[in-house]
């Protein structure tokens, strides 16, 4: 699957998003182990039990056993494109084998683009290699 087909499906997820309290709805498509996965953010009347999109599609592409993530693409309505929070490059940065490697685009309905690598924005993340041994 090209990145144009992967934009299309972000666009296409961001119309599965929940959001009445923002009103900011979020898609993203990502390729994980060879595999496409699709997600939207779903709010909650408790303001802090909501999910991003990115983080219900690596989610989804975890429980399907697909565990290695190669490109993310989010969808919003925002201009300039925004970037994925805090909170996703965390949950995205552990699935990543190399972090140089995968590439973050953010796009907009006017066409716009935004591109990063994930290590770009979450460089020196907390990747776990510092927790006792097991
Ligand atoms: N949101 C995402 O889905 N992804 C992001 O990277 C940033 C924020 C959602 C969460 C919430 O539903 C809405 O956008 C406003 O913050």
């Amino acid at each position: 699957m090209s990145k144009d087909d992967l934009v299309g499906k972000a666009i296409e997820a961001q119309r599965g998003a929940y959001a009445p309290y923002s009103k900011f709805r979020v898609g993203a498509a990502i390729r994980v182990s060879g595999q496409v996965f699709t997600g939207a953010n779903i709010e909650n009347a408790s303001y802090g039990l909501s999910m991003c999109a990115e983080r219900t599609a690596i989610y989804a592409a975890v429980n399907h056993g697909a565990l290695e993530l190669q490109e993310v693409v989010v969808s919003t309505d925002a201009s300039p494109p925004s970037s994925p929070c805090g909170a996703c490059r965390q949950v995205l940065l552990e699935f990543a084998a190399d972090p140089a490697n995968v590439t973050v685009t953010s796009v907009n309905p006017a066409g716009e683009h935004r591109s990063w690598t994930l290590a770009q924005l979450i460089p020196d993340g907390f990747n776990g290699r510092e927790l006792p041994p097991t």
